[in-house]
This record gives C-alpha cells, structure tokens and sequence, in this order.
C-alpha cells in the first residue's frame, strides 16, 4: 500500500481513535515533507484527543472536533487545507456499546 505523496496535506476521519491516532502520529513523525495533516473525530466513547500525543503539538496538524455527517464543515476544511489525501477511518466501531446503538437498539439486534 502506498501513503501520501510528498507534500500531501492529508485529512483524515477518525483520527482520535485506535488505528487513526497511531496513523497520525507515525505520519508526522516519519514524512516531514507532509505539509498538513486535519484531524476529525467526534470523539465518541472510542476517540481520545490525548491518543495523539506530540501530534497535538505539531504545527503542521491540526484538530477538529466535530461530526463527519456535517457536510458543510468537511466541504470548508477541504478549501482551507486545500486537501489532496483523503484517510477514511471515522466509525463506530464498538457497536455494542456506541451511543447510535444505545439510542436505535432496534436496528442493531438480531
Ligand atoms: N482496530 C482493528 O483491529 C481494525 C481491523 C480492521 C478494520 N478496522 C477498521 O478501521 C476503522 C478504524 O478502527 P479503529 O479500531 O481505529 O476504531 P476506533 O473506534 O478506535 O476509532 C474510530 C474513531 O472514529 C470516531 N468517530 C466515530 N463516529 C464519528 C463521526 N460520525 N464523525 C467523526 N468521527 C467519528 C470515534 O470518535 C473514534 O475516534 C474502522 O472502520 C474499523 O472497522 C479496525
């Protein structure tokens, strides 16, 4: 698999979580050509801003807290950081315990 090109400004979902966190983190250390990296999570039960650790402090990323099903911000992060790099990992990945569940059970259950 290959990562982003050099000089990318990435954006990616999720990035509070497990896989995410870890992906920001080792971005930014290892590729100091990637010029931005833009942070969404929701921080839902999963997402933990501190999980990013010196990513936090780096210059180059920054963190936003907020939904991906809201459009318009997305569209407006997209024209601020001029994204090329798109990393999808946004998602309720504890279905058993996420608050979508605990709100729409009867979707979830067998
Ligand atoms: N962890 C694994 O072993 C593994 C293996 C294979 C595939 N995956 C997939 O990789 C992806 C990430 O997995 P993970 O383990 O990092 O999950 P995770 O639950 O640790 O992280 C998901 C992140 O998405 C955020 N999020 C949830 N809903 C959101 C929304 N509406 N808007 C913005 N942010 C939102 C959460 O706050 C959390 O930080 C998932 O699609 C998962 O199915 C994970």
């Amino acid at each position: 698999m290959s990562g982003p090109h050099r000089s990318a400004q990435v954006f990616v979902t999720g990035g509070a979580g497990f896989i995410g966190s870890c992906y920001v983190r080792q971005l930014l250390a290892d590729s100091p050509d990637v010029r931005a990296v833009v942070t969404l999570d929701a921080l839902t039960d999963a997402g933990r801003r501190e999980s990013l650790g010196p990513a936090l402090d780096d210059p180059r990323h920054g963190f936003v807290h907020d939904d991906i099903c809201d459009a318009p911000l997305a569209r407006s992060l997209f024209d601020d950081y001029d994204i090329d790099t798109v990393v999808h990992l946004a998602a309720e990945s504890h279905v058993e315990t996420g608050r979508w569940y605990l709100a729409n059970p009867r979707y979830v259950e067998p």
